[in-house]
């Protein structure tokens, strides 16, 4: 069997604010029962790069990490993977900044990558690489004379080609992925949208699964992405889970608990949410003194200023609802900055009775399958869910929602905290099914298949 080598922007390193994000808990899962050697950035910043490679074991990982050069981290990670990528890719291109160092601190670390990658790897390894941050990577190692069979996963949404286009330089980054046999997608709209491009900005071909640029050809598939669900389940027994259910009861007493759990970021549709949230208390009286929305957002990429500046709006907006409608035995919000285990996690989760996951624009979103995961299936809670989310795709039995639009997520609201048990169950059994069958492990494998029986043509 040939070895696995993973490569992400970082490895999953614990993380002190308990923001990981989906990939580093998607991919320590599927590598922990997989084996195989994952390889990213450290976390740590160093004066000179040195490319030099150190070996971890992190929580039953092989990890292999490098330091990055403070200037490599401001200009790749915090530029282009953040300010410019990542909100292109989220639709939003009036955050996205177009800077030459980004691009060219982008192309370098890539290549910094490379050099001490290439040395790892061995004739029958299979290379995956995962995320926005690393696009590239691919073909510096054919560049290092690699043969070996590389596929890339992307985690956020591929964006429309006429947004794509205001990006400098596109066609050149995506030519680069013609270096890889497969490219992996989310959801047929992502997919859809990256075919789109390659045949109208590269005079591509399309033949089934196939696409041709320049002669060059890969796969191009779609493979949505799970969770660890039998180990999300057994989190739920642990003490920190039980614990914590425990407290949350005895906090709540009568209330209905609405929960978001999200990384403090401007895709995840927070200030609409608590918008929306807003918009229900104005027409439901009856829900004064009854319901609580418990919001968890740790910050993440607080070194980029619109980030600090979602989490600024979030605090006044927090602020101003809960003074215009708290009463003083009852909050209507309690917003929390920091992150819980995943243990806490399945407690928070079960605890409540409508889970709000309602992003203006996501890749996927583990949180809505954790929450489904985490349910009672006898007292089951209610999905109210983005349309604009990936896993809306297979999620179809959530109350969707548009996130932009307050009265729709308010009525959906409304509608969830009365929904009669019946329904409830139908739902969550439907939900459930697919959240269980197609689980981490089941993408992983999947993934790699395709990867490993791609046609080099
Ligand atoms: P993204 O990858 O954009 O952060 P996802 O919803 O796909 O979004 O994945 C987020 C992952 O990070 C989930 O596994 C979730 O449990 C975890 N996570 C998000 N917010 C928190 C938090 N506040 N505390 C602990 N874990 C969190
Ligand atoms: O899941 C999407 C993603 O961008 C991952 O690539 C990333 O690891 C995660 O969110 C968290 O972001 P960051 O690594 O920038 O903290």
């Amino acid at each position: 069997m040939s070895r696995l080598i993973v490569v992400s922007n970082r490895v999953s390193l614990p993380s002190p604010d308990g923001a990981q994000g989906g990939l580093a808990v998607a991919l320590q899962a599927a590598l922990r029962e997989a084996g195989g050697l994952w390889f990213g950035w450290s976390g740590r910043e160093i004066d000179t790069f040195t490319g030099s490679v150190r070996f971890e074991e992190i929580d039953g990982v092989r990890s292999a990490v490098v330091d990055l050069e403070p200037q490599d981290v401001e200009e790749y990670y915090n530029g282009f993977a953040n300010r410019t990528l990542w909100p292109l890719f989220h639709y939003r291109i009036d955050l996205a900044q177009y800077n030459r160092s980004f691009g060219s601190g982008y192309e370098r670390v890539n290549k910094r990558f490379a050099e001490p990658l290439h040395v790892m790897i061995e004739p029958d390894d299979t290379v995956w690489i995962n995320d926005y941050h690393l696009i590239p990577i691919a073909s510096q190692l054919r560049e290092h004379g690699v043969k070996n069979r590389i596929g890339f996963f992307l985690h956020t949404p591929w964006p429309p080609t006429r947004l794509l286009v205001s990006l400098p330089y596109h066609e050149r980054l995506v030519r680069t992925m013609f270096a890889y046999d497969v490219l992996g997608f989310q959801t047929g709209e992502w997919l859809e949208s990256f075919l789109h491009y390659c045949q109208n900005e590269l005079g591509g071909t399309v033949d089934g699964e196939y696409v041709t640029v320049d002669g060059k050809r890969l796969r191009a598939v779609v493979c949505p992405i799970g969770i660890d669900f039998k180990n999300f389940l057994a989190a739920s027994n642990t003490k920190a889970s039980v614990d914590l259910a425990e407290r949350m009861r005895i906090s709540l007493r009568q209330l209905s608990m609405i929960v978001g759990v999200d990384r403090l970021d401007y895709s995840k549709g927070l200030e609409e949410r608590l918008n929306s949230f807003e918009t229900y208390l104005k027409r439901h009286e009856e829900a004064h003194r009854a319901v609580v929305l418990i919001q968890v957002a740790p910050q993440s990429r607080g070194q980029v200023e619109q980030y600090r500046n979602v989490r600024d709006k979030l605090n006044e907006m927090a602020g101003r609802i809960n003074g215009a409608f708290a009463e003083v035995d009852w909050t209507p919000i309690r917003y929390v900055n920091r992150g819980y285990s995943r243990d806490e996690l399945t407690a928070l989760y079960r605890a409540a009775r409508v889970g709000l996951v309602t992003p203006l624009r996501d890749g996927m979103n583990l949180v809505a399958k954790e929450y489904i995961a985490a349910q009672d299936p006898d007292d089951p809670g209610v999905l109210v869910l983005s349309r604009f989310a990936g896993a809306a795709a297979q999620m179809q039995d959530a109350l969707l929602v548009n996130p932009y639009a307050p009265e729709e997520v308010a009525d959906a609201l409304h509608r969830a905290l009365t929904m009669p048990l019946g329904e409830r169950k139908q739902r969550h059994r439907a939900l459930l099914e697919g959240v269980e069958r197609e689980d981490v492990h089941w993408w992983r494998e999947r993934f790699v298949t395709m990867i490993e029986e791609a046609d080099r043509g």
